[in-house]
């Protein structure tokens, strides 16, 4: 479970409570957790929610709010009390603290105090500095149908998962089609939609029950089970739930479907690493071409793709890794060799890679793409906003991260 900081907010402002909640959605990390626009109504939300961290806005009214604030230090000791207000008097501040509030903010509220206030919160909360853990949202796109993309998806995952440090769940955004479910074997109690109908419902415990845990320790979050819920799976609620899943485990895996849909590029928006998965043949690179001129419609996605040539080695049919990277202008970050025999064991057999055939050269490829991509490079964090820069550092750790890829390895590693 990664220290997310759970947050209730209290405003009866419309507005401000907005502009709020749009600050803390740019923040990895944080998890809104329950809103309120009633002071009256918010001790006992904070009683059945547990946030980690009150926010209260005291501007509607100063005397309900602060007798608001003693409430909560009585009957929910637990949840350290954020206050905001648009008057920074020194009264004001000082009867919020005496009420019990931890930390007090003046609006219009600068991101970088908002984070510094909160890791504040954090660090008493979780030891430490506070920081949230992030989490490594990892898309993988076939350019065609059957290159391998699920094939990739369950056994990056499980290779992930091999590593106690991590915690790895795997969506199936094939919401049609999905069958990483077959890969790994199981049968799953629930599905993509059970989460996203019941995401206000849900908490991180809630989540991890509701998905399947593999042996290896990857969690599966399957498609649904009927073609009418797939439909019923839009981008809001899918935004939510990978939110919540990238609150909860430190990897998130997402095989996307060959449609590119709404939901697809909602996935590819969230992600750190995009792995457009293809195979050597003249239809693929045609897609990867065509796939790349598409991409770059979309602020900032273009530089997160990496070229994943699958089954490499083939036969003699296949176009050369030269003529391929010069066909698309862009190096191939990674290749796995060709070895049919023993992926279809692995698939029919419902086992990883790793179980199945640790020493073999496929699983030895996955195993390093897993630690090449996890290898989280310096340069990531020097590329961050340059007001997150300037701010000390110390509070980067909960924006989310729009990630920009490392410089390409060659092909021929590994
Ligand atoms: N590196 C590899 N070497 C040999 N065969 C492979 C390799 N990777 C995948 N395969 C095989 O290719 C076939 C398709 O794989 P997979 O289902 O993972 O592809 P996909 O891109 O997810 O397909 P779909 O379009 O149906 O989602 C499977 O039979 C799988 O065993
Ligand atoms: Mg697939």
């Amino acid at each position: 479970m990664s220290n997310v900081l759970r947050l209730a907010i209290v405003d009866p402002h419309d507005a401000s409570r907005e502009t709020l909640k749009n600050l803390l959605l740019g923040m990895d990390m944080i998890w809104l957790e329950a809103e309120c626009s009633r002071y009256e109504f918010f001790a006992d939300v904070v009683g059945q929610t547990h946030p980690d961290i009150g926010v209260v806005n005291v501007d509607a009214d100063h005397d309900k709010s602060l007798s608001l604030i003693s409430r909560l230090r009585e009957a929910s000791p637990d949840c350290a009390i954020l206050v905001i207000s648009s008057a920074g008097d020194g009264q004001l501040i000082l009867k919020a603290m005496r009420a019990g509030a931890k930390e007090f903010l003046t609006q219009p509220i600068k991101g970088e105090d908002l984070a510094a206030a909160l890791e504040r919160l954090g660090s008493q909360r979780f030891g430490g500095d506070g920081r949230a853990r992030g989490s490594t949202v990892i898309a993988l796109a076939g350019v065609t149908g059957g290159v391998g993309t699920t094939s990739l998806a369950v056994n990056l995952g499980c290779a992930l998962a091999a590593d106690p440090k991590n915690s790895v769940a795997l969506l199936d955004l094939d919401l049609a089609l999905g069958d990483a479910d077959v890969f790994l074997d199981t049968i799953p109690d629930y599905t993509l939609i059970d989460v996203a109908q019941n995401i206000s419902r849900l908490d991180f415990t809630l989540l991890k029950r509701s998905l399947t845990k593999h042996a290896s320790g990857l969690y599966l979050l399957p498609r649904p089970v009927q073609l009418q819920d797939a439909r019923a799976i839009d981008s809001e609620s899918l935004r939510r739930v990978i939110g919540l899943l990238k609150a909860t485990f430190s990897h998130l895996i997402v095989d996307t479907s060959k449609a590119f849909s709404e939901t697809d590029m909602v996935a590819l928006e969230a992600a750190k690493h995009i792995l457009l998965v293809t195979q050597l043949d003249l239809p693929c690179l045609r897609n990867v071409v065509r796939l790349m001129m598409s991409f770059e419609a979309y602020e900032g996605l273009k530089e997160r793709v990496k070229v994943i040539v699958n089954r490499a080695g083939l036969g003699s049919g296949q176009i050369s890794l030269k003529k391929a990277q010069e066909t698309f202008g862009q190096e191939i970050y990674w290749q796995v060799p060709n070895d049919y025999r023993t992926m279809v064991d692995v698939r029919n057999n419902g086992v990883p890679l790793t179980e199945y055939a640790p020493r073999a050269a496929i699983t030895q490829s996955i195993l390093a793409l897993a630690l090449a991509i996890t290898d989280a490079p310096p340069k990531e964090e020097a590329d961050e906003p340059d007001d997150a820069a300037a701010a000390s550092g110390k509070w980067r750790g909960f924006w989310a991260r729009r990630g920009r890829a490392p410089k390409a390895k060659t092909g021929d590693e590994p």
